[in-house]
């Protein structure tokens, strides 16, 4: 059996941390600290949902199904990269932000399932559907971040930050499907890129400013195969799929995001050197998932249904659409 591009990624992630502290004082992480979206999300719109989105299928089996035996407000029934990158380093699996009264000493998550890299209030001024039309974004959870500093640093100087490692990401896929279900195209997204890359810049250099001192920052996923997209734009003419059933302008637009991003990333690392940043790569291997499911443990006749269920929870009633797109 072959090595999961998945786990390669996590021991990449890892071996780069190890590189990173084994010429420092200090000998390993102590807190992980996350911002994000579904990919992320370890409770918060579950706790947030109740009563703004009654009736959230988040809430019920078979999430958490595999691995936790309950739901437990992540998008999965199994666990996250996160999980995985905290299992790695020794630490807990980080507890929501909005659980309140959890002890955060290890670590703390602000990730919102369908957050967007841009605001609420700027991305409905654009017309667009935001699902769930909540302040999640990635500013609104630097606000958290910035409200819960004090506690996080209770007594422990300037460098607080000195041995936490913040994940950053990722952010842009729910702009860029909040554009798509809205009935825009790929062409009137496009332009909105620069400054989608450019919000996660900004929330990198408010990290940074607030004493961070490794950072992972994640690129997006091949937005092309999500069935949002595929159900949205769906088109008769084969040629705008690639071999793996996804939609090739909308993956086109998530590597001009990706691209921008790396750009955004050695940039930042150039104007702060005393800051690890370390670029995470899902793109790649989420294409290796779909080009060979059996080596991962997925079921090939609904490997493009995966996020199908998180349409659904945020959705709360199935379309017949969703169908649609599960049968490409
Ligand atoms: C919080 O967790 C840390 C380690 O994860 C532990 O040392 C500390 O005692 C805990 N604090 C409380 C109040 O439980
Ligand atoms: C929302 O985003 C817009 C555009 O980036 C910005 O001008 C505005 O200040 C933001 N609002 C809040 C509340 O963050
Ligand atoms: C949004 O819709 C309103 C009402 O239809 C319209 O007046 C406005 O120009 C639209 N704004 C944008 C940015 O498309
Ligand atoms: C989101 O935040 C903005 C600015 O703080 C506020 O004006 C708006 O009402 C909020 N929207 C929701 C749905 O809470
Ligand atoms: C998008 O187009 C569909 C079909 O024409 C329509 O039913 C739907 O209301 C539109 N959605 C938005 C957000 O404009
Ligand atoms: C794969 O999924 C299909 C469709 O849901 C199902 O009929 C089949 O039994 C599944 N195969 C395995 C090995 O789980």
């Amino acid at each position: 059996m072959r090595t999961p591009h998945g786990a390669l990624l996590l021991l990449f992630i890892v071996a780069c941390l190890r590189g990173a502290y084994s010429g420092g004082g200090w000998s390993r992480f102590t807190s992980i600290i996350s911002f994000g979206d579904s990919y992320a999300d370890t409770g918060n719109l579950v706790m947030w949902a109740d009563p703004v989105l009654p009736g959230l299928l988040l809430k019920n089996l078979p999430y958490g199904e595999t691995f936790f035996g309950h739901p437990t407000g992540r998008a999965t029934d199994g666990r996250l990269v996160l999980d995985f990158i905290a299992e790695a380093l020794g630490l807990p699996s980080m507890p929501p932000y909005l659980a309140r009264g959890s002890n955060f000493s290890a670590g703390v998550n602000f990730a919102v399932v369908g957050a967007p890299a841009l605001n609420l209030t700027y991305l409905q001024g654009l017309n667009l559907t935001v699902n769930p039309p909540i302040n999640s974004s990635l500013h609104d959870q630097l606000v958290w971040f910035q409200k819960l500093k004090p506690s996080l640093c209770n007594g422990q100087g300037t460098d607080c930050f000195g041995s936490s490692l913040f994940v950053m990401g990722e952010f842009g896929g729910n702009d860029y499907i909040s554009f798509l279900l809205s009935n825009r195209t790929v062409e009137q997204a496009r332009p909105y890129v620069p400054q989608i890359v450019d919000s996660i810049s900004r929330g990198l250099e408010r990290l940074v400013q607030h004493g961070a001192k490794y950072i992972v920052v994640a690129d997006i996923f091949p937005i092309g195969c999500l069935p949002a997209a595929l159900t949205k734009l769906a088109s008769p003419n084969k040629v705008e799929y690639d071999r793996h059933g996804c939609l090739k302008s909308v993956n086109r637009l998530g590597r001009y995001h990706n691209s921008l991003l790396r750009q955004q990333i050695k940039m930042l690392r150039y104007k702060y050197p005393h800051t690890k940043i370390i670029a995470a790569e899902y793109y790649k291997p989420f294409l290796a998932f779909l080009d060979m499911p059996g080596d991962f443990g997925l079921n090939s006749s609904t490997t493009l249904c995966w996020k199908y269920a998180l349409e659904e929870a945020l959705l709360i009633t199935t379309t017949s659409t969703q169908g649609a797109a599960c049968r490409m």
